[in-house]
């Protein structure tokens, strides 16, 4: 898969190039990396990459020829790419990403994320150029560039041989539309608690539905949006019954 990233700082992208997962899947060429900055399409001889808003007010946009063209080229790449590259816009104003969104975009065979600066892009940018705003949440980050970031490594987690075990993505929380369920590691006894006694039973059908009814309270408990939102087999209903009634006696 190949990710170009337009962005004026494309140094910070050392965060997820450098370190653990997502390092190793670069340097494997599992996601191919480009970086188009702006800067590097400008004419005047301060190489400018911001302007004034029209109608005044605080704070500058990003300069619009230089971002048009650091797109331009991200999107078709240096030697004139003609396959079909979505274009997002990392924006505060976009739709909240969800997991399904990093797996349909882990699909694609080319993908350019738009990192915003100082108060963002020109609205007709956005019109002529972008395919879809994504958003990390509702507030506001200096730049796009760590919501890149974290687009990149959820996009990375799903790409085959990026983790360790491949079944690990599929355990994470959201994939099957509920929370990881809790887990425990050495020693047996922290802060006085013990590891559930089932984890040490070695009966792996019991801890098997041990862990599905730990999944089913967690996003009952954390994320009870989820389970309205996703339809519960009757099998799955009838063993969050059980989690609950445990809970409230
Ligand atoms: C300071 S913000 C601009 C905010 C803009 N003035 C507004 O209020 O909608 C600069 C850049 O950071 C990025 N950004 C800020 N918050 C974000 C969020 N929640 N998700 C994704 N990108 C974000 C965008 O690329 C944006 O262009």
């Amino acid at each position: 898969m190949q990710v170009n990233v337009v962005t004026l700082f494309p140094e910070m992208f050392a965060a997820i190039t450098e370190w653990g997962i997502s390092g190793r899947a670069v340097k494997q060429g599992l996601v191919s990396l480009g970086f188009y900055n702006p800067r590097d399409y400008t004419k005047d001889k301060h190489r400018t990459v911001d302007d004034k808003p029209f109608g005044g007010g605080p704070g500058m946009l990003m300069k619009t020829e230089p971002l048009i063209s650091a797109i331009h080229a991200a999107k078709h790449g240096l030697h004139g790419h003609q396959q079909d590259t979505k274009v997002v816009y990392l924006s505060p104003q976009g739709r909240h990403v969800t997991n399904q969104d990093i797996i349909d975009l882990a699909s694609l065979e080319r993908l350019a994320l738009v990192c915003g600066r100082y108060q963002g892009i020109d609205n007709r940018v956005i019109e002529s150029e972008i395919d879809e705003e994504l958003s990390l949440g509702d507030f506001v980050i200096s730049g796009g560039e760590l919501a890149a970031m974290a687009l990149i490594d959820a996009i990375i987690r799903f790409q085959p041989g990026a983790l360790g075990d491949d079944g690990s993505a599929q355990q994470d929380s959201f994939s099957s539309g509920l929370l990881h369920c809790p887990e425990y590691t050495r020693p047996q006894v922290v802060a006085g608690k013990e590891v559930p006694k089932v984890l040490l039973s070695g009966d792996h059908r019991a801890i098997d539905r041990w862990r599905l009814k730990q999944s089913l309270g967690a996003t009952w408990l954390k994320r009870p949006d989820l389970i309205d939102r996703n339809k519960l087999s009757n099998d799955q209903q009838e063993i969050l019954d059980q989690f609950i009634n445990e809970y409230q006696t």
